[in-house]
């Protein structure tokens, strides 16, 4: 079978390979088709040679962790043949830290968690793949074009479960939230942001394109100016860029017990100036938390699934710019203007 792979570490290494094993029994008692892998900011720096390791023992790594497949068969009964289905990306540690002891693997404190696609496990991209039960998520079968979006999706849930329980620190009623970046992340806390029945404001740089029109879509607010220029001060911000300058604004410009949810993985090495001292002064005075947030446990990924089928499935697909058959796939990890998510086609 099909299997999209590199050498972690090297650059230039991103192969399809043909005749890749099929998956064995101890990954999981479901075997899965898959139908769809989406792309993020993390497979590439994977093919860049930046980031990711291959399971102990191989020289290459499976990409794919934003999973979308079909259940081939469960003896376990857990899912029916036919069911959509994703993969959660991340499994504990095996000491187990605190954390991943209680399956809060998304907070492993001590790294030696893995995850499929990126770290010490293969990813999803293959034409069939195989998961235990309990990383198993079922989907709406209304999701048979979208369900790729669930991974990214239980990221932004991880966040507003996080926010809201920061939020319980005090009595605390949220009306304005800033997103910054309307990338999928960003377009997906935003989302979740409407869901909530929040006021949405939504910045990025684009202004042309279909960021822009995606935003309104949501009933939010298109800004294409700076963090510091905006005429408002919002209750949460939820940071979606990774940019410098733009998470230092944000700090800035949150609201007295406002909350900043860090959510960009910056690639860092670029120095900006700053007054630590008057930053810190605002946080202190103002009761402020800035916290970083990243992966997503089983109740995140519900959450999510959720949250996905009561959306709407148009602005859902038009968040898909692009699909691409897996037997060009090396034009899917060549970025393009204007491309929000773009997907891997198993099935084209
Ligand atoms: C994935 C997360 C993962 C993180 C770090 C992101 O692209 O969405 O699930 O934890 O990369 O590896």
């Amino acid at each position: 079978m099909r299997a999209v792979t590199v050498t972690p570490g090297s650059q230039n290494s991103l192969r399809c390979i043909a005749d890749w094993p099929e998956p064995p029994p101890e990954e999981g008692a479901i075997l899965v088709e898959a139908l769809a892998v989406g792309i993020c900011g993390t497979d590439l720096e994977i093919i860049a040679g930046a980031y990711g390791e291959a399971p102990p023992g191989e020289e290459r790594l499976v990409l794919g962790h934003e999973a979308l497949g079909r259940v081939l068969e469960d003896p376990t009964g857990t899912l029916q043949a036919g069911d959509l289905v994703a993969g959660i990306v991340r499994h504990p540690d095996p000491v187990p830290c605190t954390n991943c002891a209680v399956d809060e693997w998304d907070m492993c404190r001590n790294g030696l968690y893995t995850e499929h696609g990126i770290k010490g496990l293969p990813g999803f991209a293959r034409d069939r793949w195989r998961v235990q039960p309990r990383f198993a998520v079922g989907l709406d079968p209304a999701l048979a074009e979208v369900g790729m979006l669930l991974e990214p999706t239980s990221v932004v849930a991880k966040a507003w479960d996080h926010i809201e329980r920061i939020g319980r620190r005090a009595e605390w009623k949220p009306q304005t939230v800033l997103v910054t970046g309307a990338g999928p992340i960003g377009l997906l806390a935003a989302l979740l942001a409407t869901q909530r029945g929040l006021s949405v404001h939504v910045l990025d740089r684009a202004t042309a394109g279909p960021k822009p029109d995606l935003v309104r879509a949501l009933g939010a607010t298109y800004h294409a100016t700076q963090v510091a220029e905006l005429d408002f001060e919002p209750d949460v911000v939820v940071e979606c860029t990774g940019a410098p300058v733009v998470v230092m604004a944000v700090m800035y410009k949150v609201g007295p017990t406002g909350i900043v949810c860090l959510t960009g993985v910056s690639s860092g090495g670029r120095t900006i100036e700053s007054d630590p001292g008057a930053l810190n002064r605002a946080l202190v005075l103002e009761n402020n938390v800035i916290f970083g947030s990243v992966n997503a446990n089983r109740r995140h990924w519900e959450q999510a699934a959720e949250a996905l089928a009561r959306a709407d499935r148009g602005w859902l697909n038009s968040l898909i710019t692009r699909r691409v058959p897996v037997g060009a796939y090396a034009d899917a990890y060549a970025s393009q203007k204007d491309d929000i998510k773009v997907v891997l086609d198993f099935q084209a």
